[in-house]
């Protein structure tokens, strides 16, 4: 199957079209504050399953589940205290909870590859609530570009990569944040604790979250035991080869820049982060379409929204398969 692709625009006429290949079980790609996501009926499996053939997703990368409210998201998770704190702070916002899935769901297996956990967010962008309110549903939607390659943050990018294969794009224009959801697990501390890991930075700071729980957040990655499936090493990848922290451009590269640096492109010229966060996968969409065949990157601070950037840059300078 190879439908053709229709352009929607973010009105009343567009969301109604959008909700109705939803209800059809076709897949529909929406802005979010985030990133562009592919939706698609978090409860019909042919829907979910047309989600991971249309990017070539592995089967066992389960997908993050958007709902309108706090009030929908605990009616498909378990919902401690430490949650309700969370959503109350960040949502709607880039933060995804990793919670333990509520029997009777009536979420099709596929969206959390069938673990005991489902991965959940409320998203601020306005035309994704439109759209979900329009739907009136849970939408399971991954970024909408094929699996390993960098996120889309504009409908062209999504139409680059997914043109085709899906029934519907809608433009929403460029995404604000630029960088996916903070996911956030949690696991058992000392003394009947809980402790928050974040599984993957994004678009809400570590700091934040420890500020808002008064303790510190642990990374994913120094426990083997709770990870987010999808942090494959090689991730995010432009079609260039990236090299990190290069102070200077090499013959035949094109720098990325951060800072007050001479570059092609400046991720942001006073050294903002946020800013650095909201430009990244544009300018490495626009890096790449000029043909480079290395994108050097100037070296960005660890703190705030730096450690998403970071995570996310050197996933794309990770060896290839
Ligand atoms: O900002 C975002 O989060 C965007 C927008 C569209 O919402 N979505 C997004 O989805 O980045 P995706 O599929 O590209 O990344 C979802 C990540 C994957 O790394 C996956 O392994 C992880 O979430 N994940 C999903 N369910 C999980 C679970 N139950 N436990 C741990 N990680 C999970
Ligand atoms: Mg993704």
């Amino acid at each position: 199957m190879s439908p053709i692709t229709e352009l929607l625009a973010p009105d009343e006429t567009g969301h109604a079209r959008a909700a109705e290949i939803l209800r059809d079980g076709g897949l529909v790609a929406f802005p979010t504050e985030t990133v562009y996501g592919l939706g698609g009926d978090a409860r019909n499996d042919r829907a979910v399953a047309g989600i991971f053939e249309a990017k070539g997703r592995p089967r066992f990368n389960p997908l993050i589940v958007h709902v309108n409210s706090a009030e929908t998201a605990r009616t498909y998770v378990e919902w401690p205290e430490h949650a309700a704190r969370l959503a109350k702070a960040f949502w709607p916002g880039p933060l995804t909870l990793v919670l333990p899935l509520r029997a009777g769901s009536g979420l099709s297996p596929l969206v959390t590859a069938e673990l005991a956990t489902l991965a959940i967010r409320v998203p601020a962008h306005p035309v994704a609530r439109d759209l979900l309110k329009a739907f009136g549903g849970p939408v399971a939607a991954p970024s909408a570009n094929p699996s390993g390659r960098i996120s889309p943050t504009c409908a062209r990018h999504v139409a680059e990569g997914l043109s085709g294969r899906i029934e519907a794009i809608m433009d929403g224009g460029a995404c604000g944040v630029g960088v996916e959801s903070t996911i956030l697990g949690f696991r058992d501390g000392p003394d009947g604790t809980t402790q928050a890991v974040v599984l993957r930075p994004g678009g809400i700071a570590s700091e934040e979250i420890e500020a808002v729980l008064g303790a510190p957040v642990l990374r994913g990655e120094a426990d083997g035991k709770i990870s987010a499936p999808g942090q494959l090493a090689s991730h995010y990848a432009p079609g260039a080869g990236v090299r990190l922290n290069a102070d200077d451009r090499r013959e035949g590269e094109l720098l990325l820049g951060f800072g007050p640096v001479e570059c092609d492109l400046n991720l942001s010229e006073t050294g903002d982060l946020r800013e650095a966060a909201a430009n990244l996968f544009h300018h490495l969409h626009a890096l790449d379409a000029r043909g480079a065949t290395v994108i050097a990157v100037s070296p960005i601070p660890q703190t705030g929204l730096g450690a998403a950037i970071n995570d996310r840059l050197s996933r794309a300078a990770a060896p290839r398969d």
